[in-house]
């Protein structure tokens, strides 16, 4: 059965720490590694916008010694004329991996099923993994650990982000909350399965209304944009019914002193969070978006290994 990693949760915990472990070789030596050489090809498909997965992916997978081939879904067949399982069956016949940022999860689940080599999942509207392990990584890096971590999201706590923080944050060990307003609380079957490995692991989830009781005492702050790609045309209401979650210094002076900010980006300042903290001291976004760099590559190279074992 080819692995695939459409989901945090596609990891065991002990799996996760490996791909964080590789992930700080390959940063340490960014050209150790050349599972890819020939080069062979890995493609690299977008139908919604991009810039740091798009780039994070390109070089990362030239730095194994590899071909990126990135393809935009509005000039190719794919959710035109031609079905995931269509699509995923041609490419296998010449491409390495497959890395796609879409839409719908079960798009992603149909590519997968129907293809021998492995599906990467760059963004669907429920998960965002590469972002996480990308996360996590960084979390580690400044704090030596994830277990045992408190990490508050604040905000759409259905988007993708917010979702992926429950599954990998809970793989990690780590006590997730989400803070959100009614009608924006993640799906419950995630918030089970979530919960159903923080029993595992030792960590935790739980869900909160109240933004101040959620984000005391956290170690890790976290947001993301009110406005997920594909939700457009609500950005009025979204905006009027999110307003009290904006991450500001009155907010994060309830969190643990040395508390950090994390956001995936991009970022609207001024809407989910303010340039005060967004640009200021416990910030820490610019490592946390040169780590997907670092942990999609080790993603690739554990992958890879797994596929051909
Ligand atoms: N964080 C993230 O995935 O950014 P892009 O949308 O620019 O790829
Ligand atoms: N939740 C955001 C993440 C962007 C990287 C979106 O889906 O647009």
């Amino acid at each position: 059965m080819t692995r695939h990693f459409l989901r945090d949760d596609d990891v065991t915990p002990a799996e996760q720490a490996e791909i964080l472990q590789l992930a700080l070789e390959l940063k340490r030596d960014r050209f150790a590694q050349k599972p890819l050489a020939g080069p062979q090809t890995v493609a690299v498909i977008f139908d919604k916008s991009s810039t740091r997965t798009r780039v994070s992916f390109a070089v990362g997978i030239a730095d194994l010694g590899g071909s990126p081939l990135i393809i935009s879904t509005a000039s190719s067949q794919l959710g035109g004329k031609e079905t995931p399982s269509d699509t995923a069956r041609v490419l296998e016949r010449m491409v390495s991996a497959i890395v796609w940022r879409t839409y719908g999860q079960a798009g992603l689940t149909e590519m997968a099923a129907g293809t021998t080599v492995p599906v990467i999942n760059a963004l669907s509207d429920d998960f965002h993994p590469c972002q996480l392990l990308a996360d996590l990584l960084t979390i580690q890096e400044k704090r030596g650990t994830l277990a045992g971590l408190t990490l508050t999201f604040l905000g759409d706590g259905a988007c993708n982000m917010a979702q992926s923080y429950l599954l990998a944050g809970a793989t990690a060990g780590m006590h997730v909350r989400i803070a959100s307003p009614e009608g924006y609380t993640p799906s419950e079957q995630v918030v089970a399965d979530a919960a159903a490995i923080a029993e595992q692991t030792g960590g935790s989830v739980a869900l909160f209304t109240d933004p101040v009781q959620a984000v005391s005492g956290s170690d890790v702050v976290v947001t993301d944009t009110w406005v997920s790609m594909g939700k457009e045309e609500e950005k009025a209401a979204r905006v009027a019914e999110l307003g009290a979650y904006r991450v500001d210094s009155a907010l994060m002076a309830q969190a643990a002193p040395d508390a950090l900010f994390m956001h995936c980006l991009p970022a609207d300042r001024g809407y989910e969070v303010t340039a005060e903290v967004i640009d200021g001291p416990q910030s820490i976004i610019w490592d946390e978006a040169e780590n997907r760099l670092h942990a999609q590559k080790a993603l690739m190279v554990w992958l890879l290994a797994q596929n051909a074992a």
